[in-house]
């Protein structure tokens, strides 16, 4: 099949290497000649496991290539949108002025009998809603996307469930699903399932999940902070419930809560699109799973503070800053999550960001997105190993659970500074290891009290 993929950060890039990967002729589209540029070297340019091997062997194959042109797309036969929905500036809908975009310069371009498949997250209706902006050339359905980042290879060549959402025409739906089937022909030679709906319901099957396991993440949360009052562990309680079939194990980490560039824009997009079909329910559920998620970085910060002031020794301080105005932490994590270099709304970005304002002297580590924060946010102190940040701080904070920090030898640190207080954020540490070798170990919802 010939394909193009509209959009090629996170997901667009992924997909494209993907689809060639399985055989298909591709062409990645995308405005940012920055981002082209790159990816035209053979370079990516975000974290990604296993990503740039898949790029240079598709490009090598001949059967991949990138353009900033959109008309250097008009031969495929289907075209993947995939660019950027984010948060609207000043609200909580989603912008959808990329994909209006990208849908009105491809318009011109499409070749009869051509396929549109939207694969950005959007509110439901939007399918429906943009369909005429291809002026009756081409079909339009929806067949959104499920990858986590640091996955994503994985996830996109073995997905969980495939969902086409088609539109009302019986033959155009038709004509639709049997490219789409083409395009992954292998997918379903694997008995991946395979969803056909409408495209409302695809829309909705999107946002929906996402919701679910923003909600699973801060119900943990909520769990938590009773843990901590009452000195029970939530990571016992999690596996005990998570036994359970039908709750799960899984997205039950507690801890600092949900980041990135998906789940917080897209829970807050889902409440308003609701709100504005007049059902008031789903945005109030998940406003709350919000609230209570914010509330970790908060927490996290102000049992720091709490921790360092009980430190034997600890100078009180009547400064504006309190505890934290001169005391050097040490930073460990600035990704959204492990395995991705992504700072989109990152709550360890965030915790860094409040210390440093706070008046504290934070010097941070992360095995991948120190670049992107450089260029971020400048004033803050970057080093090269997770043991130089650790050396003579008054506290080190886990805000990452990179498997490199889970790995740490906590008596190899303990000997490059007196202060020996680590406060994991993310649930991620041994704390017995931790103790033997002689640290204050506090954990976010566990162990809050030495
Ligand atoms: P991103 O910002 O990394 O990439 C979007 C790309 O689209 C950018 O490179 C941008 O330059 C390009 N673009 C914008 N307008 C364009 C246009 N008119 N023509 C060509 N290119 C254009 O975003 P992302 O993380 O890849 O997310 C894209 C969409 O996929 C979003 O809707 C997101 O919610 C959804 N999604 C993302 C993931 C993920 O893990 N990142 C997973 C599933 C779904
Ligand atoms: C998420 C979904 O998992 C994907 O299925 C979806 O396709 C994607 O959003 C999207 O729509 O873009 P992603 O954002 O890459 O994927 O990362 P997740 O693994 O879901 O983690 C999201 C956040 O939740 C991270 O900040 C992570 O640290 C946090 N998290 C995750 C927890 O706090 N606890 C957990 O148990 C799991």
């Amino acid at each position: 099949m010939r394909i193009s993929v509209i959009g090629c950060g996170y997901l667009g890039a992924v997909h494209a290497a993907a689809m060639a990967s399985q055989g298909h002729d591709v062409i990645g589209i995308d405005v940012d000649p920055v981002r082209l540029g790159a990816l035209r070297e053979g370079r990516v340019p975000f974290h990604e496991p296993g990503l740039e091997q898949l790029l240079s062997e598709g490009m090598s194959a001949g059967r991949l290539r990138f353009s900033t042109q959109i008309a250097d797309a008009a031969t495929a036969q289907v075209h993947f949108v995939a660019v950027n929905t984010p948060q609207r500036l000043g609200g909580d809908e989603a912008d959808l002025g990329y994909v209006e975009a990208a849908l009105r310069s491809l318009a011109p371009h499409l070749a009869r009998g051509a396929l549109v498949v939207g694969k950005s997250t959007v509110p439901v209706g939007t399918a429906r809603r943009l369909a005429p902006l291809l002026d009756g050339r081409a079909e339009l359905v929806w067949n959104p996307e499920f990858l986590r980042e640091g996955h994503a290879i994985d996830d996109t060549l073995r997905p969980d469930r495939l969902v086409y959402g088609v539109g009302d025409d019986p033959d155009a739906a038709e004509r639709a699903q049997t490219l789409l089937d083409a395009v992954y022909a292998p997918q379903l030679a694997a008995g991946v399932p395979r969803i056909v709906a409408d495209r409302e319901t695809a829309e909705l099957v999107k946002v929906s999940a996402n919701a679910f396991l923003a909600l699973k993440i801060s119900f943990i949360n909520a769990v938590a902070d009773v843990c901590a009052a009452t000195g029970a562990d939530v990571n016992l309680l999690a596996d005990a419930i998570g036994h359970d079939a039908r709750i799960g194990r899984r997205f039950l980490g507690a801890g600092l809560g949900f980041g990135g560039g998906c789940l917080p824009k897209d829970i807050r997009a889902f409440g308003a699109r609701a709100a504005e079909l007049g059902e008031e329910a789903i945005g109030s559920l998940l406003r709350e799973a919000d609230r209570i998620n914010l509330g970790r970085r908060h927490r996290a910060v102000e049992l720091l503070r709490t921790a360092l002031s009980s430190e034997p020794g600890a100078a009180a301080s009547a400064d504006q800053g309190g505890d934290l105005r001169g005391r050097r932490i040490a930073v460990l994590g600035l990704a959204f999550k492990p395995d991705s270099d992504d700072i989109r709304d990152s709550p360890a970005l965030s915790v860094a960001t409040e210390l440093a304002l706070l008046g504290a002297e934070v010097v941070a580590h992360d095995p991948h997105a120190v670049p992107k924060v450089r260029a971020a946010r400048p004033e803050l102190t970057c080093v090269d190993t997770a043991a130089d940040a650790v050396v003579g701080a008054d506290a080190v904070l886990v805000l990452t659970e990179w498997r490199e920090y889970r790995e740490l030898d906590p008596a190899a640190l303990a000997a490059t500074t007196p202060a020996r207080l680590v406060l994991d954020a993310r649930n991620c540490l041994d704390p017995a290891a931790w103790r033997a070798a002689g640290w204050d170990y506090r954990g976010l919802g566990r162990h809050e009290q030495a």
